[in-house]
């Protein structure tokens, strides 16, 4: 019977006699005497077996390997001054094992070290393919034991202070529209016909509200069918919350509540409140981003009024045609940043190029102040016009000025590329700043130009601002998005709960009244039984556990996450499945592998 975890020995347990069960860690032999690190989930304790005071365990102590499960037996010592190892919490201690049985050994060549003593980096296809075993690994042990303690921290917060009830939704469903392509799966007993898997709980929780629930919240497994990058899996996980009869004020300062008490908990760390606020407008014109990593400056200048009456053709057509000229200010730019990087070829340039830009001017200040230029830019921005950016842009001696000219979308994308490259490069990220930061006052649609219409920025269910509603193609959303270090960690918004609107809303984005009446008709049905007015929020829980443990990636909080090509490695997810299967679904694959 185990009396305690490894990583709780203390040197109040001097003298006791203790039982574990762990994994061999490291063995080492020290000229007869065989130390063994016994490691569980709670930490490590050393344990010592030697020919003269533990004889009975000698010959097995001798003969374990690393990654054996093992029982052991042993009195709890104060380790000689010399052997004292202050770097782990069991340190003062080690166990003179009287005892120890083999549970089951290692059969095979493990495929890389597990030891916590051992940081060589190991491929990241090779611990995903033996997941079990990267998951025993320091980093990805702690990472999950962070990941309990936030969910843990939620659930405290909002069931016991805060009265909210986790209720759970459908996995099979309809399709619930986040703007992702769904995962859809066949229905054996309903030929032709799919269920949609949940892109988030959004439908549900509300109707939740029609039915009086109040305050709900849940740990909700969410999937998409999109591009993968180090923050998007195909299914991760959002903490999900919906609330009747409260205000956006009232909302942002629960949920301001709820993140200063994870952070509290978790980490120890007092965040100030109210949290920063930025409207998306000013986010776009100061960062050319909704979601800016304010942790730095590198703000954006738009001098499209500057350049538009210029006889630079690029800058002057580009303001007459309704696109906009903006800058990125880089102080100290000019010496480190070289005209091989901007042009052609060069990194820079290649960052915007990806964003959509073609080409990318730029002004030097010289360190004594000279302004350089090079090609049509030169020649055709007067002096007035060449000042006049300087003091805008605050450009003293050493800056460099990065210009991004054309439609609003792509300049303010590709500065915001630049600018995040530059902070970067110029290390100007400080590391231990947690900036979190509101972005409210979205616009309710952006425009789709490949599908020519009206798109929800973030759902059709999002209630328009009460003062825009004589115009809803160009009105404001009462929505609001959660940005941590750059990073949208959350997103939300009050809901559209009158039938009316919600069908307004339907038709902005070009679906059809017979249409909305077949997707979303038990919703349009449900506002008519007396809907409570309510909002709610949802949370990035894999993006938020990332950046609380420092990690690049939420595959590395993440059990069992998928490649950037959405398979499992370890289980060789997804596979091809019988004919039989296939017939009882009514589903014919029409796939034809490349030959
Ligand atoms: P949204 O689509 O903004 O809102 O999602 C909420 C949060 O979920 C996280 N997230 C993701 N995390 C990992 N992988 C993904 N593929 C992924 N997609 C989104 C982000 C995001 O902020 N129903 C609404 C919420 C609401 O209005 O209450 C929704 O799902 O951190």
């Amino acid at each position: 019977m185990r009396t305690h975890y490894c990583g709780e020995l203390r040197k109040e347990h001097i003298g006791e006699t203790v039982t574990f069960y762990g994994w061999i860690d490291r063995r080492r032999d020290h000229g007869g005497v065989i130390f063994l690190d016994l490691r569980d989930r709670s930490g490590i304790v050393q344990i010592v077996s030697d020919p003269q005071r533990t004889p009975d365990s000698y010959e097995q102590a001798n003969a374990l390997r690393n990654e054996y499960v093992v029982e052991i037996t042993g009195r709890v010592t104060q380790r000689p001054e010399e052997s004292l190892n202050t770097r782990i919490p069991t340190g003062e201690v080690e166990i003179y094992a009287d005892k120890i049985e083999l549970l089951n050994a290692v059969r095979k060549q493990l495929p890389f070290q597990v030891s916590v003593a051992d940081t060589e980096t190991v491929r990241e296809d090779l611990r995903l393919k033996y997941r079990y075993l990267d998951l025993r690994r320091d980093r990805m042990a702690q990472n999950l034991q962070l990941r309990h303690k936030i969910v843990k921290a939620m659930r405290r917060y909002l069931e016991d202070l805060e009265g909210f009830i986790e209720v759970e939704t459908p996995i099979l469903t309809r399709s619930t529209p986040e703007g992702a392509r769904d995962y859809v799966l066949p229905s054996r007993v309903n030929p032709g016909e799919w269920y949609a898997l949940p892109q988030s709980p959004q439908l549900f929780k509300q109707l939740l509200m029609v039915s009086g629930l109040d305050r709900y919240y849940q740990i909700a497994r969410c999937f998409r069918d999109e591009d993968l990058r180090a923050d998007r899996q195909p299914e991760f996980t959002q903490l999900d919350m919906e609330m009747s009869f409260m205000s956006q004020e009232e909302i942002i300062e629960l949920n301001e509540k709820l993140v200063c008490h994870i952070f509290k908990t978790v980490k120890g760390i007092e965040l100030q409140r109210p949290f920063p606020r930025l409207t998306y407008a000013d986010g776009m014109e100061r960062y050319g981003s909704d979601k800016p990593d304010t942790r730095y400056d590198l703000e954006l200048v738009d001098v499209s009024d500057i350049v538009k009456d210029s006889g630079f053709k690029v800058f002057r057509d580009t303001v007459t045609n309704g696109g906009i000229v903006k800058i990125l200010p880089i102080p100290n730019g000019n010496d480190v940043i070289s005209n091989v990087r901007i042009k052609p070829g060069g990194d820079l340039f290649k960052e915007a190029s990806e964003a959509g830009a073609k080409g990318l001017a730029y002004i030097r200040v010289r360190d004594d102040g000279e302004i350089d230029t090079i090609g049509a830019i030169k020649d055709n921005l007067s002096v007035e016009q060449k000042e006049e950016i300087l003091r805008r842009t605050g450009a003293k001696a050493g800056h460099l000025l990065l210009f991004g000219a054309g439609d609003a979308a792509t300049v303010n994308k590709t500065l915001d590329r630049l600018r995040q490259a530059i902070a970067k490069e110029f290390e100007l990220i400080d590391p231990e700043k947690i900036n979190l930061l509101w972005i409210t006052d979205f616009p309710m649609f952006e425009w789709n130009a490949d599908e020519k219409r009206l798109e929800a920025l973030h759902h059709p269910f999002t209630a328009p601002h009460p003062d825009d509603l004589s115009d809803l193609k160009t009105a404001r959303a009462q929505a609001y998005d959660l940005v941590l270090n750059g990073v949208e960690v959350g997103g939300g918004s009050l809901r559209i709960y009158q039938r009316e609107i919600q069908q307004q809303v339907f038709e902005a984005i070009g679906l059809s009244p017979e249409e909305a009446q077949s997707k979303f008709g038990f919703l349009l049905e449900a506002f008519e039984y007396g809907t409570p007015p309510h909002g709610g929020i949802a949370y990035g829980l894999d993006r938020l556990v990332m950046l609380l443990a420092k990690e690049e990636s939420i595959r590395d909080v993440i059990a069992f996450p998928k490649t950037q090509q959405a398979r499992c490695l370890l289980t060789d997810a997804p596979s091809s499945v019988d004919a039989k299967q296939l017939k009882e679904l009514h589903v014919a694959s029409t796939y034809k592998p490349k030959s």
